[in-house]
């Protein structure tokens, strides 16, 4: 029987107007333009600001795009998966609200946290669905407003976030295309050193919670960047090995977007030139379920059919993982 693969064959995002500068912050708190972009390699982050606008709003701004540019009909879609870290609500699922904005009637929608991980948790939860050929047309959506969790007094983690997400078309195809490989990883030892402390059933909130200032994201850099280095550089080299993969047949790494120099230890690594990482963490900052999508979106009209791209990221949880594909159609 002839192989059914997932492959992508749209892809769309949106980042809110609104952007906050490393000059911005500097006004905010103690830092500088200069430690930002020599510590993280970020200079601009946007942000969605007004009342009402959740994470909800990325999505449903990304999956309209996507419906528009691909010609396709809401009703046609069978299935919308959500990662993100930040949904307008405990529940119902944000990927609920996004469908029912864009018209999408005839789909069954959940939301997948795997923190900065979850959109590889999500394509590789898609891709099992399309290739059992039950399912034709999958969208995944990675979109966080991280800004509604960030401590805007926390030097240490204020400089690094940002607004945003993309959306992906997934549709089965029978040729040698789409997602080919993944190794999907979590150790929950890393809880204490990235989380939330407050607001879920553990720690309700409460006025003791807010004045405690726990309802922000609460990380501990060093070992969050330590494990991130070794984890998502290994996880590269080690789908790369188990598909023969040189670096010269390595197209692109698309790498999530936490911290430059993570990004370049992971690249280092794998043998790959800069040239060929997308890098647009400059111009957005960590947004988390939305770094890798914002990077296919940006890099689009550059990929070419039977490119071989590695996705690869590293969050809380800790979560990590790498995903192999062959980017499926040529700039339309
Ligand atoms: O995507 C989810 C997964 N998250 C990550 O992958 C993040 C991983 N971690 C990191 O990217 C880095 O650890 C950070 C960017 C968060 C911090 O960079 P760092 O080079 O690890 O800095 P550090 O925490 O070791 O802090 C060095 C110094 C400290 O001062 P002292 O103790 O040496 O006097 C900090 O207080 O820098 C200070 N510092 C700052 N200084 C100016 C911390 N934040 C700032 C700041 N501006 N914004």
């Amino acid at each position: 029987m002839t192989k059914i693969r997932a492959a992508i064959t749209g892809i769309h995002g949106w980042v809110p107007e609104d952007i906050l500068t490393n000059f911005d912050l500097e006004k905010m708190v103690d830092t500088t333009n200069e430690w930002i972009i020599t510590r993280t390699g970020i200079k601009e982050r946007h942000i969605l600001k007004g009342e009402g606008m959740g994470t909800s709003v990325i999505g449903t701004e990304a999956v309209n795009g996507l419906l528009k540019k691909t010609g396709t009909k809401p009703e046609e879609i069978d299935m919308v998966i959500c990662a993100t870290v930040t949904p307008d609500m405990l529940f119902p699922a944000t990927a609920n609200i996004i469908s029912h904005n864009c018209g999408i009637k005839n789909a069954f929608s959940f939301d997948m946290n795997a923190a900065c991980s979850g959109l590889l948790y999500a394509i590789v939860t898609a891709s099992k669905f399309i290739e059992s050929g039950a399912y034709k047309k999958v969208i995944v959506v990675g979109a966080d407003k991280m800004s509604s969790i960030v401590d805007y007094t926390d030097r240490a983690t204020c400089i690094i976030f940002g607004d945003g997400g993309g959306a992906m078309l997934f549709e089965p195809t029978t040729e040698d295309l789409g997602v080919m490989d993944s190794i999907l990883q979590s150790d929950g030892s890393g809880m204490p050193y990235l989380h939330q402390k407050a607001g879920g059933s553990l720690k309700p909130p409460s006025l003791e919670t807010i004045a405690a200032r726990e309802h922000f994201i609460y990380q501990e850099g060093q070992p969050v960047f330590k494990f991130a280095v070794i984890n998502m550089a290994d996880v590269s080299a080690a789908i790369m090995e188990r598909n023969n993969l040189s670096s010269d047949d390595v197209n692109w790494l698309v790498p999530h977007q936490a911290n430059l120099r993570i990004i370049d230890a992971t690249a280092r690594r794998m043998g790959v030139g800069t040239e060929k990482v997308m890098i647009n963490i400059q111009h957005y900052g960590n947004t988390t379920s939305g770094t890798i999508p914002l990077c296919l979106w940006d890099w689009e009209k550059q990929l070419r059919k039977g490119d071989n791209l590695i996705l690869a990221a590293f969050g809380g949880g800790f979560t990590w993982g790498s995903i192999y594909l062959k980017w499926a159609y040529d700039p339309k």
